[in-house]
């Protein structure tokens, strides 16, 4: 929910919320007065009436905090809502670009190495390049990047909770209305510090990916890839699924620094 649709729903709904409960409670109370007129006339009863009177106004002090409650609970919202900081475009195309080069450099790499020996060589190329090219990267920009999958073939690229949750949302839909790797973009923040998430789908392509990711492995390449990664879940995708994504996180900018 952005700032301001947050707020405007705060500031319709607080008011009504409060008339509504306040008219509820006169009447009732109202309706109350009226039904125990009759008994207070008669002394004897006087006792009863008092204390009716008095469960039923414990009652409706009670409704009242409760409604109190919601109200805040509204606000709350609405503050938390202004409070989240919302990712910057500047923020979005970084990531854009850092995510491109890692692809960039990781398949020219891939590249040379099928070319070279096939594919039963790239696995080790591709294994070691991965994380180092990763690793170049984040020492020339300071973010963090990391490839995650659904169905990892290197461990550390499982996810859980929420980060699976927007993979899950991404593997259901992999490219955006132009047909390209969808986007998932927030901001994280722990009190001063904030970061910039962005996800980005990778998606699966017949060459060269399906030799080592495909439906159909060659038992030599298996054989490769289980030596690695005995727990290898990154196989039988086809062409257009989300084969995984690449989570770039940015350090936010403090305001004013450039
Ligand atoms: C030569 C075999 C080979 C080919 C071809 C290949 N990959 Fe991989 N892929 C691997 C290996 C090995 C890893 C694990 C690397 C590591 O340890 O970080 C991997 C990991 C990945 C990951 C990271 C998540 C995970 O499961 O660990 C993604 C995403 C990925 N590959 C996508 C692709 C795509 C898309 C293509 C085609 C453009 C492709 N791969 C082609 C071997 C290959």
């Amino acid at each position: 929910m952005t700032c301001a649709s947050a707020l405007i729903l705060f500031i319709i709904l607080a008011p009504i919320t409060i008339v509504i409960q306040l008219v509820q409670d006169m009447t009732r109370v109202g309706q109350l007065c009226t039904k125990y007129r009759h008994i207070g006339n008669i002394t004897a009863h006087l006792g009863l009436r008092t204390k009716a009177l008095c469960a039923r106004k414990q009652e409706v002090d009670m409704r009242l905090i409760g409604k109190k409650r919601l109200v805040l609970l509204v606000a709350s919202l609405a503050v938390a809502g202004c409070d989240a900081p919302q990712p910057s475009d500047a923020d979005i195309q970084r990531s854009i670009a850092i995510a491109d080069e890692f692809q960039s450099r990781l398949q020219s790499k891939l590249g040379r190495a099928l070319q070279n020996g096939g594919p039963t060589n790239a696995i080790a190329v591709c294994a070691e390049a991965a994380p180092a090219i990763a690793e170049q990267i984040s020492a020339e920009t300071g973010a963090t990047l990391r490839r995650i999958s659904l169905r990892p073939r290197n461990p550390g690229a499982e996810t859980i909770g929420e980060l699976r949750e927007r993979l899950m949302a991404l593997a259901a839909k992999p490219t955006d209305a132009d047909g390209n790797p969808a986007l998932d973009n927030w901001v994280d923040r722990r009190g001063d510090a904030a970061t910039h998430y962005t996800m980005r789908a990778i998606i699966m392509k017949d060459q060269p990916c399906a030799a080592c990711h495909g439906t159909e492995i060659k038992p030599d390449v298996r054989a490769a890839i289980d030596e690695r990664y005995p727990d290898d879940q990154a196989t039988g995708f086809r062409a257009g699924e989300l084969r995984g994504a690449m989570l770039i996180a940015l350090p936010r900018k403090a305001p004013g620094e450039k």
